[in-house]
């Protein structure tokens, strides 16, 4: 496994829709190698969650990590969320030393097909919850920055 680099905004490929994922990308020798990468990457970097995007590939699949371990979820939809949104600080590996306010669906119910290929459905709150509406932003190209408000750097201690 190696650690990829991680796209650096502003980088077109940030801004791109990436792809849906078929069965058989899954069986791609090259694919199974890429999640293993992209959780090394993640955790290498201290991330929560890393979407392929940010590591120049535009397909559908993000890594998110859960309280039971790096989880990847490939072609992920949000299938219903609650009414109730929150503020919460967030940053990103592709915007680096840069944190921002930024309003999400408190709670949310999520399909998306796992790494072996079987259709999965997760119900996420919180922190997690957070995290995956963040990451599916960027298979769509959008960045926290776009909806953040009190956007400010990291201070050094
Ligand atoms: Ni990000």
């Amino acid at each position: 496994m190696s650690i990829l680099k991680i796209k650096i905004n502003p980088d077109s490929g940030l801004r791109r829709k990436s792809q849906d994922l078929d069965k058989q990308d899954l069986r791609h020798d090259g694919f199974q190698e890429l999640i293993g990468d992209m959780a090394e990457t993640m955790i290498a970097k201290d991330g929560i969650g890393l979407a392929a995007p940010q590591v120049g590939e535009n397909i559908r699949l993000i890594v998110v990590n859960t309280k039971d371990g790096v989880l990847p979820m490939i072609n992920p939809v949000i299938s219903s969320k609650s009414l109730a949104k929150e503020w919460d600080e967030e940053g990103c590996l592709s915007v680096p030393n840069t944190f921002g306010q930024v309003k999400r669906h408190k709670k949310i119910r999520c399909k998306f097909i796992s790494a072996e290929g079987e259709a999965k459905r997760i119900e996420a709150k919180g922190l997690l919850a957070r995290v995956i509406q963040h990451e599916i932003d960027h298979l769509d190209g959008i960045l926290f920055i776009d909806k953040a408000k009190d956007i400010h750097e990291a201070h050094e201690l």
